[in-house]
C-alpha cells in the first residue's frame, strides 16, 4: 500500500469529515465548522494521509504554534490527530507527528503540546503525561 502525504484544501473536507467518526461519537455542526477552519487558515499545520490506489482520506492531522506561557517558550500544539481504524498501527500517527516536529520546529518551537489526548499513543512517541486541569466558559 503506498501513502501520501498532503496538505488538504477546501475539496477534502468531506473526507476528512468522514473520518471523525473514528474520534468522536457525534459530528455536530461546530466540529464540521471548526474542521473548515482549520483547512482555510493559513497559520494552521494541517496534513492528510491519502492511499494512493483509492484516494481515500486515511489521516488528519491539524496543529498550530504558539507561544505558551507554562513552557515559557514557542511550542508546536496538537489540535488533532486521527488515523481510520483499517489503518492504524502502520507507522502514518508517527509520520504526521514527525511532520509536525518539523513543522513546528521550523517556526521557533521548542516542545510539542496536546492540550486533550488519549492515553497510550502519546507515551509511546516520548511525550511525557502531566497532570492538568482544564476549565471552560461558555460565552453567551
Ligand atoms: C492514536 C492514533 C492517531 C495512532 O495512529 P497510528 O497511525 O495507528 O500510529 P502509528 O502506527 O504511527 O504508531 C506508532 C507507535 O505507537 C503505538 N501506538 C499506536 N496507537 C497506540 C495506542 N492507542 N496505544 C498505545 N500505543 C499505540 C504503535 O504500536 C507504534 O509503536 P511501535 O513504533 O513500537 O510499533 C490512532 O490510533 C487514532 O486515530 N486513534 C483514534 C484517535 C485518537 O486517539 N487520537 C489521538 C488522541 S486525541
Amino acid at each position: 500500500m503506498q501513502i501520501e502525504y498532503k496538505t488538504p484544501g477546501p475539496g477534502n473536507l468531506p473526507k476528512i469529515l468522514a473520518l471523525m467518526p473514528a474520534l468522536y461519537s457525534e459530528i455536530g455542526e461546530g466540529l464540521a465548522k471548526v474542521l473548515e477552519e482549520f483547512v482555510r487558515d493559513g497559520q494552521y499545520f494541517k496534513l492528510m494521509a491519502v492511499e494512493r490506489g483509492s484516494g481515500a482520506v486515511i489521516g488528519f492531522m491539524a496543529g498550530c504554534c504558539r507561544l505558551e506561557v507554562d513552557f515559557e517558550c514557542r511550542a508546536g500544539i496538537i489540535e488533532e490527530i486521527v488515523i481510520h481504524p483499517d489503518y492504524r498501527k502502520l507507522g502514518i500517527g508517527r509520520k504526521m507527528l514527525g511532520e509536525f516536529d518539523n513543522w513546528s520546529r521550523s517556526r521557533g518551537a521548542k516542545g510539542v503540546l496536546v492540550p486533550c489526548g488519549r492515553a497510550g499513543f502519546y507515551e509511546k512517541m516520548g511525550f511525557e503525561k502531566l497532570p492538568v486541569t482544564r476549565y471552560w466558559k461558555d460565552l453567551a
